[in-house]
């Protein structure tokens, strides 16, 4: 089993397994943390490796791809909405 991690997530703590993405842990999220703009639906990954910056959220001040990015034990994430 591994190891468990706590980061904020738009404020609220959010536990998750050591060593996923940042974007695994928000496609879970119910609702929705990203939605698309144009449809008003929820959003999932895009290219899902890095390429399309389609994933990008703030993570502790810098703008990172969600889906390259692993989980850390204290991370703070901001998601617009
Ligand atoms: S989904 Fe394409 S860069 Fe993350």
């Amino acid at each position: 089993m591994s190891p468990v991690v706590t980061l904020l997530i738009n404020g609220a703590p959010i536990e998750a397994e050591a060593g996923v993405t940042v974007a695994s842990v928000l496609h879970r999220q119910r609702p929705a943390l990203r939605v698309s703009p144009r449809l008003q639906a929820p959003r999932g990954l895009y290219c899902g490796m890095g390429v399309c910056f389609e994933c990008v959220v703030t993570i502790d001040g810098q703008t990172q791809r969600a889906c390259i990015t692993q989980v850390r034990d204290g991370m703070v994430v901001e998601v617009a909405s």
